[in-house]
């Protein structure tokens, strides 16, 4: 076999090694430094370089995060040192005894032992083996001395280092920690499974176990699963001893260095009365973390004491687990109301006995659609389970069959809106029943005027949530336009309306007449027309009438705007009667500054450019912007139909690409230049 070119081989271990610096800052610092385009370009070429040399790709390349099925499920792993669990503290009073007895063991003050506090994280537990700094095995907890082998899942988490980073790399390392999936990630995936009505997970614990235990690690890759290291279960380092990481929390910043991520709450405290001091502020910020944990893991921070203290059957004697309330608790459904959202979507709304979940007060949680209650197997009188974490809305997640009562009624999804008795339809395909009465429905009038006057949109001060429900209710306000219509006697004559406040509110109302052809559009409510869509649609076609009169296939050549949301905007302009709230508002003197409206002749017309990396001078939108309203189309993506690329700081491969295919490239002071140019000669 021929040696490898050593420039190459440069090459490929500059690009690994840079790609595995990217990685540590993005997912375990959360400090990125490269841009997705650099990233993906030095990846691209890694793949290309790999490909061309395949006996040069090793298993800790960046390349080699997804691999294959395993052939005959996952192999069982016994582990080196079993995987215990913890004995737990319910009090403050259970904390001061734990700290006694680790106190009297080593024979000394309980206010002198030193502990190190860190977050009892709520996912699965995984073990992860390196020899010589590289990956070899990664193992779920089972039963505690043996588990699954679930390497090529773990593998595929960004958190999980193939290979160890920095110095002193040990010759053998059993990394323990926690595979966790956020809220945000959470929600997003049962959102997604609720619309292609596959298997919803009823908490991030589950969906984090059942993730990593899918044949198929491909699927894996694709949930947003994070590893968080708590413990060292294993180290062998040449010539040195525990005089280099005598403690638990130096081991956990030893991890850190190699590329882990771990606990940023960890603290070492001196004492139990600190251990409960810490106890009680990570309580209070439980519901701020984003992810779920259900107690604090105090721990004896030396390890010598550590050693000396051992263990108890399962637990060990140097730690215990202090644990919060449950987000999940068990009460009676009385009811279920339907309610009725700004585009019509109607949320059956689960009315519940109130039950104290993790501290807050809970009678209603969501049921999200008809597809939920049928897939929980739910009827009105059922015991149900609760769960409420964090900013999430609390969830019915599981029914007690067993415990049904006789007289048990089914839930029936209304056919008509409750609110203003118009049909509700539901679309094949998805999830969600909407009612077909527009503008004509109270409630969906309700939350379009809120969504009109939010700071987003027409940014109206002092019209709140009180006041739209009073407006709507009495009929004075049927469509946005009618705002523009009060006066300040008739808002004086409602409850809590002074004079004052009257008069403000209408100057308030005056003043957001004059706005940008951007918030007006968002303002509209189109069904998924976010501000920045808005914005995308606004630079694009410059006037409020050409988008208006826009086809299909020309909505859609705007920047992030796909069939879905194209079809959304085309039938929103086409109904007659937000054609006549448009018009309203006009009538009622709302205006966009001239100056985004595209005028005359357009020196760029027919021209497609690209922006890419970063420009000092501008945002890339306000490029993007600039050259809309001179013409030009402006693409994400280089093409053979590209006229120019602007290449600003940092540019990767679309860069690449522009320069392979013969593109104009121009830089960020030539661009500005020509801007300028063009824009005077408009
Ligand atoms: S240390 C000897 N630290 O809690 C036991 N465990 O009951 C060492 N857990 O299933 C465990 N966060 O997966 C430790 N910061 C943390 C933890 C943690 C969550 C889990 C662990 C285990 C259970 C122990």
């Amino acid at each position: 076999m021929s040696q490898p070119d050593p420039q190459l081989l440069e090459e490929v271990t500059q690009l690994r090694a840079e790609l595995d610096e990217a990685n540590y800052r993005y997912y375990v610092l959360d400090e990125p430094t490269l841009t997705d385009a650099d990233y993906d370009r030095r990846l691209q070429r890694l793949k290309q370089l790999e490909a061309e040399n395949p006996s040069l790709i090793s298993p800790d390349s960046p390349t080699q995060r997804v691999g294959a099925a395993p052939a005959d499920g996952f192999p069982s792993v016994a582990h080196a040192i079993p995987m215990l669990s913890l004995d737990n503290a319910f009090s403050a009073e259970d904390i001061v005894a734990f700290a006694q007895r680790v106190a009297e063991r080593l024979e000394c003050e309980a206010d002198e032992v030193e502990f190190t506090c860190e977050p009892k994280l709520d996912g699965a537990a995984v073990s992860l083996v390196y020899e010589q700094g590289v990956l070899v095995s990664g193992a779920t907890r089972g039963d505690g001395r043996t588990g699954e082998g679930i390497t090529s899942n773990l593998r595929t988490l960004r958190s999980v280092p193939l290979k160890l980073m920095g110095k002193h790399i040990p010759e053998l390392l059993e990394v323990r920690g926690e595979v966790i999936m956020r809220h945000k990630g959470f929600e997003a995936l049962n959102e997604r499974a609720r619309e292609e009505g596959s298997k919803v997970f009823a908490n991030p614990r589950n969906a984090a176990a059942g993730s990593l235990r899918q044949l198929n690690p491909q699927i894996t890759a694709t949930r947003p699963l994070e590893f968080h290291a708590y413990q060292v279960a294993r180290i062998d380092m040449a010539n040195l001893d525990d005089s280099v990481m005598p403690t638990h929390s130096r081991q956990m910043q030893r991890l850190k260095d190699w590329g882990f991520r771990s606990s940023a709450e960890l603290k070492v405290l001196t004492g139990p009365q600190a251990v409960v001091e810490y106890c009680e502020q990570l309580g209070a910020k439980r519901d701020q973390l984003g992810y779920d944990i259900d107690g604090v893991v105090i721990k004896v921070n030396a390890l010598r004491y550590q050693r000396e203290l051992g263990f108890v059957a399962r637990a060990p004697r140097w730690a215990t687990a202090f644990k919060y309330p449950a987000q999940e608790e068990v009460t009676t459904l009385n009811d279920v109301e339907f309610q009725v959202g700004r585009t019509g979507a109607i949320t059956p709304v689960a009315r519940l006995e109130p039950v104290s979940v993790a501290g807050v007060i809970v009678s209603n949680a969501t049921l999200h659609n008809a597809d939920e209650i049928t897939r929980l197997d739910v009827m009105i009188g059922d015991t149900v389970t609760i769960r409420r974490a964090g900013d999430v809305i609390p969830q019915v997640v599981r029914v007690d069959v067993d415990k049904r009562p006789a007289d048990a009624q089914p839930i029936v999804f209304p056919e008509h809106c409750p609110v203003c008795g118009s049909d509700i339809e539901r679309v094949d395909g998805e999830a969600v029943a909407r009612c077909s009465g527009g503008l004509y429905c109270a409630a969906q009038r309700k939350e379009a005027l809120k969504h009109f006057a939010s700071r987003k949109a027409l940014d109206v001060d002092g019209l709140g949530v009180k006041l739209i429900d009073q407006l709507v209710q009495l009929d004075w306000v049927k469509t946005p336009a009618d705002l523009f219509h009060l006066t300040v006697e008739q808002l004086q004559s409602l409850p809590r309306m002074g004079e004052k406040s009257s008069v403000n509110l209408v100057n308030a109302l005056d003043k957001a007449k004059h706005t940008t052809l951007a918030r007006f559009i968002y303002a509209l409510g189109i069904r998924e027309v976010g501000e920045a869509t808005a914005a995308n649609l606004a630079s694009h076609f410059g006037t409020l009438q050409v988008l208006q009169a826009a086809e299909l296939a020309a909505l859609e050549a705007v920047n992030d705007v796909g069939p879905i949301v194209a079809a959304h905007v085309h039938t929103f302009f086409r109904q007659p009667h937000n054609q006549e709230t448009i018009a309203a508002l006009i009538e009622a003197g709302v205006t966009w500054k001239e100056a985004e409206v595209a005028q005359g002749p357009t020196p760029l017309e027919g021209q497609t450019w690209v922006l890419t990396g970063a420009l000092e001078s501008m945002t890339r939108d306000e490029g993007k912007a600039r050259l809309q309203a001179l013409g030009a189309k402006v693409a994400g993506s280089v093409s053979k139909k590209t006229t120019a690329l602007v290449a600003g700081e940092a540019s990767g491969s679309k860069l690449t690409k522009a320069e392979q295919l013969g593109v104009e490239v121009v830089d960020e002071a030539t661009f500005i230049e020509r801007l300028s140019q063009w824009e005077q000669s408009e």
